[in-house]
């Protein structure tokens, strides 16, 4: 009313909120170290704000959890810790720049070829395709591409299937990259392909199991996370208010019974049902399809050097849980000989607190192939510099072999 009636004589009109001041300052990254059982409440509170984006779970006593905290709310937080005496550093002063710092350093190397695979930079997912199509065409006798789903924004899912021939072999499964911004995810499953594939000395490798591979489970998310937001997790289904899925937390097997959201903002966000998402809905179909020969299922995330086997649901062990824990140690002590990196092998809920709905449990309780994990890849952050894709690939390339061996011994 009052704007209309003096419409002509007003010639400026401004509007003046709060939390303005947040466009001018960095996001941060505290670790944080629950000492008492009431500070590990606190933080699982905390958790469930949607605004606090929780880089590693909040586990137990002394264990550091990574929690991302906006400008607007850096009051609060340091409020918070201080008035609960909750111990506190500083791990990020300014997350954008870390951001920009990897951005500009990834750019000054020389452009890829198309068709080739690098592991000193990280690769968008055109360029990924490229390189398995060319694989597919160049070792035809060996690999074949194969496109299991669409993604919700249109981008086609790759498997790559390497085997020497023959059909209804044990098979390895992995799958990677559900997780947009666990960039190191990428460049680990190339180097499996890659070394299985352009490595004439890996030949016994898939001489008696197949290995079926979907590199980048998520490939919305991930060039999301190239082109937009750097820190993406979820898929990029549109929600009424908010954008995306957490893919793992969307599988058929006691879906939201614990540790996921319902609200779709969160990061942890299940779906409005299970099997919402067409990523998730890809793993399924071919995983239901050669269930009978998938010995092994592995879901390939970061960060943390954790084994994970189920249960993520529950902290009750599973009926094999002595196998899942002698072949979880298997792996972790290979990578262990490599540059003494050191995994935490035991169950998701037991190591890290609950989350359902996680494609390891489903792989385990709905697909039925007793061996399931969940790795968490180095380092301790999702921006690693470049000169860390290099060893991480090796390292964790020892520890596939070590699964390998065991499957082939066993079936
Ligand atoms: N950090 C992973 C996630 O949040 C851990 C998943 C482990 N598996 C599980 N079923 N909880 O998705
Ligand atoms: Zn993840």
């Amino acid at each position: 009313d009052y704007v209309l009636k003096y419409k002509d004589d007003i010639k400026l009109y401004v509007a003046i909120h709060s939390y303005g001041q947040w466009l001018l300052q960095p996001f941060k990254v505290y670790r944080v170290t629950p000492k008492s059982m009431n500070d590990v409440e606190l933080l699982k509170q905390l958790e469930e704000n949607v605004n606090y984006d929780f880089w590693s779970d909040v586990r137990a006593l002394n264990r550091p959890v990574d929690i991302m905290v906006p400008p607007a709310l850096q009051n609060e937080f340091e409020n918070l810790v201080e008035t609960h005496q909750i111990q506190s550093e500083l791990f990020i002063n300014d997350v954008e720049e870390v951001i920009q710092e990897e951005s500009r350093r990834q750019r000054v190397s020389p452009r890829l070829t198309r068709g080739e695979v690098t592991f000193s930079e990280y690769m968008r997912y055109d360029d990924i395709v490229a390189y398995l199509v060319r694989l597919g065409q160049e070792y035809s006798n060996i690999i074949t591409t194969e496109v299991v789903g669409r993604s919700f924004e249109g981008r086609d899912i790759y498997l790559v299937k390497i085997s020497s021939g023959g059909s209804n072999k044990t098979t390895i499964f992995a799958e990677g990259t559900i997780h947009a911004r666990e960039w190191i995810v990428p460049p680990v499953m190339l180097y499996i392909i890659n070394q299985l594939v352009e490595n004439g000395d890996n030949s016994y490798l898939y001489e008696d199991i197949d290995w079926a591979i979907i590199p980048v489970v998520n490939p919305d998310g991930y060039e999301f996370s190239h082109e937009d937001t750097r820190l993406w997790r979820k898929t990029r289904t549109p929600g009424t208010i908010c954008y995306g899925t957490d893919g793992n937390r969307n599988f058929d097997y006691k879906w939201m019974v614990s540790g996921a959201s319902n609200w779709q903002c969160h990061e942890t966000y299940a779906g409005h049902i299970p099997f919402s998402e067409p990523e998730t809905r890809a793993i399924q179909d071919y995983v239901l399809q050669h269930k009978d020969d998938i010995k092994l299922y592995l879901s390939v995330h970061s960060y943390g050097r954790w084994m994970l086997h189920p249960w993520g649901y529950t902290t009750e062990d599973a009926d094999n849980v002595a196998e899942l824990k002698e072949l979880g140690d298997l792996f972790a002590a290979a990578i262990y000989d490599v540059n003494g990196t050191v995994y935490r092998v035991g169950s998701s809920a037991g190591l890290l607190g609950f989350a359902a709905g996680g494609s390891d449990d489903w792989g385990k309780g709905g697909a039925d192939i007793d061996l399931a994990y969940t790795v968490e890849l180095p380092d301790d952050s999702f921006i690693l510099p470049v000169e860390r894709i290099q060893p991480v690939v090796e390292e964790s390339w020892e520890g596939f072999k070590a699964l390998h061996d065991y499957i082939r011994e066993k079936f």
